[in-house]
């Protein structure tokens, strides 16, 4: 897998932009997680890292320790509600307070539906989707308390309409975005906004060893992406901390799609530059 290298660019979020706030984010430690903790941290956030596996949080504190934010590391299965309840409490005894949640975790394979084993089914949803409403919970008393907060989910663009052989994740994430909107309802009047972005395929190392873990499959997947190629941690991480910043306190509700044109129609047959036309001439 040749790394995709992003254009350089003068970053689109302006410094200090969360000086003072707290922020916590599950699955912080791999792939989107890291690249939003990290960039969260840059702009001024102490970040809590909230995962299974502590050892998967050694390079956001290492970068926290070269860059000068403040990094928390703690151990939760966001399928544990006591562990969850837990670790919010700690970000609250430690920092005072959660100003902005990230629910990145999750859990994904491709098995078609006949051939999945008996527990896959639940085990993405309680990861993928229970597991954000457990977070959203704990995280929106403690946000309701504090006069406000930011929540942002991440989805996929096949949560609506589905995609064979991801039936769990498919349902986890059309789940996610229901709940987005709802709890955006529920919770406006408290200040709390929440949110989701909607990323199609970026590579980390949790979806390429599980979804494309060939080169024929990924170049399968990259085939799709009407821009040419993957996403990168770095540009969806942009776009994540855009929803919970103040720059976007007027947003609530809202299922941010960036894809590279993966979810627009193909058309029926490639038509080509002349179209297909079969009159003689
Ligand atoms: C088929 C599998 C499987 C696999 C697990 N199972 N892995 N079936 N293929 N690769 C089945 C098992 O047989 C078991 O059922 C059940 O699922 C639970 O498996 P466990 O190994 O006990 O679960 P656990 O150790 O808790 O691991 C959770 C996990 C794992 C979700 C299965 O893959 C994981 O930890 N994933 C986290 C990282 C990840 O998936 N990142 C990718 C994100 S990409 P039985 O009945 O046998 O007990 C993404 C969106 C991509 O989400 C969108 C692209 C556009
Ligand atoms: P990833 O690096 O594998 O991220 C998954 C993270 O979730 C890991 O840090 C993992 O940490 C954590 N996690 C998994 N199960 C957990 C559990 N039970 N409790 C707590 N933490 C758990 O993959 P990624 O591609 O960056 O995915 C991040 C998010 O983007 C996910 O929501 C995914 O669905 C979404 N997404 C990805 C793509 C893509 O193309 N990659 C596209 C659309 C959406 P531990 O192992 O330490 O627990």
């Amino acid at each position: 897998m040749k790394p995709y290298v992003a254009p350089e660019g003068p970053p689109f979020l302006p410094e200090g932009l969360f000086a003072g706030k707290v922020a916590l984010v599950t699955g912080g430690g791999t792939g989107l997680g890291l690249a939003i903790s990290t960039r969260l941290g840059r702009l001024g956030a102490k970040v809590a890292c909230a995962s299974r596996d502590v050892e998967h949080h050694r390079e956001l504190l290492a970068r926290g320790e070269r860059d000068g934010f403040e990094v928390l590391s703690l151990a939760c299965d966001v399928r544990d509600a006591h562990a969850v309840r837990r670790t919010v409490r700690e970000v609250v005894e430690r920092w005072g307070g959660l100003d902005v949640l990230v629910n990145n975790a999750a859990g994904n394979f491709i098995r078609p539906s006949l051939a999945l084993a008996p527990r896959a089914f639940d085990t993405v949803i309680d990861i993928a989707l229970s597991g954000v409403f457990r977070f959203s919970r704990e995280a929106g008393r403690v946000m309701r308390e504090r006069g406000g907060g930011a929540i942002v989910n991440v989805s996929a663009p096949y949560a609506c309409v589905g995609k064979p052989g991801v039936i769990h994740s498919a349902c986890a994430k059309a789940g996610v975005e229901t709940l987005t909107k709802t709890l955006a309802a529920e919770w406006a009047g408290y200040g709390i906004r929440v949110n989701a972005i909607s990323p199609g395929p970026f590579q980390s190392r949790g979806a390429a060893d599980r979804l494309w873990p060939s080169e024929e499959l990924e170049r399968a997947v990259l085939e799709q992406i009407p821009l040419g190629r993957f996403g990168t941690v770095e540009e969806v991480a942009e776009l994540a901390c855009l929803l919970a910043s103040p720059a976007a306190a007027w947003v609530t509700g809202t299922i941010f799609l960036a894809d590279g044109g993966w979810s627009l129609p193909r058309p029926l047959v490639d038509p080509g530059e002349r179209g297909v036309d079969r009159r003689k001439s």
